[in-house]
């Protein structure tokens, strides 16, 4: 049985807005996001319909584009889909949708051969597709590119791919606002960007593929970007958003003071690396059998643990045994960023901490990328589709984002055949300013500064009721003020969506009294098997939400 929690919402939309004063544009399906869920959805729309791809920042800057480890997959005659399709199930610990997992994993070498065919090069040896090995995988089943710059590689590709299509137009630096619906459903969305000012743009089907959160804590893997938008958008328009309590930390984040949080591949310690402490002991195993290659949340959780011990502030990759020219030509882009900071990935102890690497939570979708609301499809890191459970394992994320990406493209193409040209009818409102906001001048960063430290402290990797609570109270309170101004800036809107996205988390986390996979509750330690069960988030119907511009 499946919970179902509400949480009021007090306005429809974050701006208020006059439909005969802004500009309006229209377009067959509307892709928001420009990752690899984004671009493969927009790849897989029917060319005789028009795409627009709306990116919040350029189109290089993406989780995806970031992306260090690779694709899993089964490409090794020795490895079998059930084994990929195992190793899942068994990290997401009891909240994996099975049939799903054993479709993606079944899908996953076509879905890599049709990259292949959009131009992608991945790393070979010998004429076949290299295999490295992450955490949790019981097989070398990884592949990547670049070395370590898989993401940037695969979104190389598509992008110009993309690109060639002249029925895909990318809308870059682009802010969606909120999505517009219509008799319950969605009609597309009210965009900002610096060259036309808010813009209405209608869509006969939509495909939300904004990726993840993890901008929401101080330590994260993320980019700027990263701020739960697609989540909040998604649920103020009335989706249903699931287990927004699962944030995966990922285990070794390049900790320099002052130096950006750079993501340590996993596929670091699958090429042999260990992980030692500040005495220079090396710890893994006296916390899992697997060692260094234990699925993430275990690995993350015993570094926590560590670190504590030895009362430092990081722990060490230690790549000293391994060959050089291997480190060399496995990892030059991470050898090249610890270069920067004087050390040598080969040579030098390499210090690193957790940080929110991924958003598990997310939209509800089936195997096509439906979502609950009419007229919405999702793909990718936005997503709850049933795949990672509660603990996603590695290089699945990408998988996941082509797989769901291409379902949704084509399923959006099929409904959007169905629906007639100017098909919008917006009821025309002209409600100007709310003249009962009272505009506060507000320090935007320190808000955004104080939150990020909250959730890292208060919601991180160790979580209790005393601090979930502590925090959700902070939120709600720095939310009453935050959320009741109407601001015209992407920074504002965007705090605005984390604070919502807090709120989910942190009531979602509070309702999980267990642990199991990445939440894990000090105060309840162990999974409570009877409690496999996801967490709904909705919206509360019976508190009334301010009638603003509500069509
Ligand atoms: C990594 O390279 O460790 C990240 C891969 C992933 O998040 O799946």
């Amino acid at each position: 049985m499946n919970t179902e929690l509400t949480l009021p919402l007090s306005r429809r939309y974050l701006v208020h807005f006059n439909p005969k004063r802004i500009p309006h544009a229209f377009t067959d399906v509307l892709v928001i996001g420009g990752g690899i869920a984004g671009m493969r959805a927009a790849l897989s729309v029917d060319r005789k319909l028009e795409t627009t791809i709306l990116t919040k920042g350029r189109v290089e800057v993406s989780n995806s584009w970031k992306a260090q480890g690779g694709i899993a997959g089964v490409f090794d005659p020795s490895d079998h889909v059930s084994n990929h399709a195992r190793d899942t199930i068994a990290a997401g610990k009891g909240l994996c949708d099975v049939k799903t997992v054993e479709e993606i994993t079944e899908a996953a070498p076509d879905v890599v051969r049709e990259l292949i065919a959009l131009g992608a090069n991945f790393d070979e040896v010998g004429g076949t597709l290299a295999l490295t090995q992450e955490g949790g995988h019981s097989h070398r089943r990884i592949i990547h590119a670049l070395g370590d710059a898989t993401g940037r590689e695969i979104m190389r590709a598509m992008i110009e791919r993309v690109k060639t299509h002249t029925d895909c137009q990318i809308w870059e630096e682009t802010f969606t606002i909120d999505l517009l619906t219509l008799n319950g459903a969605c009609v597309g969305a009210l965009v900002w960007n610096p060259h036309h000012g808010k813009t209405f743009i209608w869509a006969k089907q939509t495909i939300l593929a904004t990726g993840g959160a993890g901008r929401l804590y101080r330590e994260t893997t993320n980019p700027e970007i990263a701020t739960g938008d697609g989540h909040s958008i998604a649920f103020r328009a009335g989706a249903v958003l699931r287990d927004m309590e699962m944030m995966q930390f990922h285990p070794t984040v390049l900790y320099i003071a002052g130096g950006s949080r750079h993501l340590i591949s996993e596929a670091v310690r699958g090429e042999g690396a260990h992980l030692v402490d500040a005495n220079g002991y090396r710890f893994m195993q006296d916390y899992d059998s697997a060692g260094e290659l234990a699925p993430r949340d275990v690995v993350s959780r015993a570094i926590t643990a560590q670190m504590d011990k030895t009362r430092h502030s990081s722990v060490y990759l230690d790549l000293r045994h391994l060959d050089r020219s291997l480190v060399a030509d496995r990892f030059p882009n991470i050898a090249e960023v610890c270069r920067k900071f004087g050390l040598d990935l080969a040579v030098d102890l390499i210090p690193v901490r957790p940080g929110a690497h991924y958003m598990i939570g997310g939209v509800v979708i089936d195997h096509e990328g439906r979502t609950s609301l009419p007229g919405l499809w999702a793909a990718g890191e936005v997503t709850s589709s049933g795949l990672h459970g509660a603990n996603r394992l590695a290089s699945n994320s990408l998988l996941e984002g082509l797989y769901h990406g291409r379902a949704a493209g084509a399923a959006a193409s099929h409904e959007a055949h169905n629906i007639a040209d100017h098909f919008c009818a917006m009821p025309i409102r002209d409600d100007g300013m709310d003249k009962s906001d009272e505009q506060t001048d507000l320090d935007l960063t320190d808000v955004r500064n104080s939150l990020m430290s909250l959730m890292w402290r208060q919601a991180g990797i160790r979580r209790d009721r005393e601090g979930l609570t502590d925090a959700l109270k902070q939120v709600e309170f720095w939310d009453r003020y935050v959320s009741g101004q109407e601001f015209d800036n992407v920074d504002g809107w965007s705090l605005q969506n984390m604070l919502l996205v807090a709120r989910l988390m942190l009531t979602s986390a509070l309702e999980r009294e267990e642990s199991r996979g990445v939440h894990y509750r000090t105060d309840f330690p162990d999974a409570i098997d009877q409690h496999a069960r996801h967490i709904n988030v909705n919206i509360d119907r019976e508190y009334p939400i301010r009638p603003d511009n509500t069509p």
